[in-house]
């Protein structure tokens, strides 16, 4: 399975309180938050750099920018709780929504909403989603954003279960994966074990 899991104390730490049940909505959120923004940093420190030239006060020297534009695209709703801690260190990032929900009874995604740039082709894309369970949203998403051009994927998860990566290793060769944590297993109404539940309902408190 391609999937890297970002090792980090903290982030152990934060995903402890996520799931456990009797956390209230804001402090999963603001650990949902911690979290997003220790993954952004780590999977970050391998973004491509370009040199050019600058002046200090004293002379002329070589500075560093990020080579590629990004786009942060966010899957409604739970994927919102990881877009400040990307948008922290991307700032000049285009954020593209959109609108999935997993049917109850069928567990496909059902999509509604879209907001996709064009000239996705020139980006770098970020799918957030903190749950990736049976790989069905993600999978959509990324399918939507190569329809408009996207050669440059990574989808970054918290919760991801093994037949999720499965799934998206299968459907997309060339998307890397990574995560907080990969879970046991997924339920017979799909969710992953152990996990956190519901991710939107945590985060939104519905
Ligand atoms: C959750 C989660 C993912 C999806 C994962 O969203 O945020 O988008 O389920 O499941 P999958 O890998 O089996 O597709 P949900 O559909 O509950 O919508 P919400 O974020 O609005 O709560
Ligand atoms: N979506 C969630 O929010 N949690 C799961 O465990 C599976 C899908």
């Amino acid at each position: 399975m391609r999937c890297t899991v970002i090792d980090h104390s903290i982030i152990k730490a934060d995903l402890t309180v996520l799931r456990d049940k009797d956390t209230p909505n804001d402090l999963f959120r603001s650990s949902l938050a911690r979290i997003s923004e220790i993954m952004a940093v780590e999977i970050l420190k391998q973004a491509e750099l370009e040199p050019f030239k600058i002046n200090t006060p004293l002379e002329e020297t070589i500075g560093y920018r990020l080579k590629h534009d990004y786009v942060l695209v966010p899957i409604l709703r739970a994927g919102l709780g990881l877009l400040d801690g990307f948008l922290k260190y991307l700032p000049d990032s285009t954020v593209s929504h959109i609108g999935v929900f997993r049917d109850e009874q069928t567990n496909q995604p059902n999509f509604y909403y879209s907001n996709i740039p064009a000239k996705l082709h020139l980006s770098h894309c970020i799918i957030l989603d903190p749950m990736l369970a049976t790989g069905g949203s993600a999978s959509f998403v990324a399918d939507r954003l190569k329809e408009k051009g996207a050669q440059d994927l990574t989808l970054v998860s918290i919760v991801a279960a093994p037949e999720g990566i499965q799934h998206i290793n299968n459907a997309h060769h060339n998307i890397s994966i990574y995560a907080a944590t990969v879970d046991r297993e997924l339920n017979a109404a799909k969710y992953i074990l152990p996990g956190l539940g519901d991710a939107g309902d945590r985060l939104f408190g519905t």
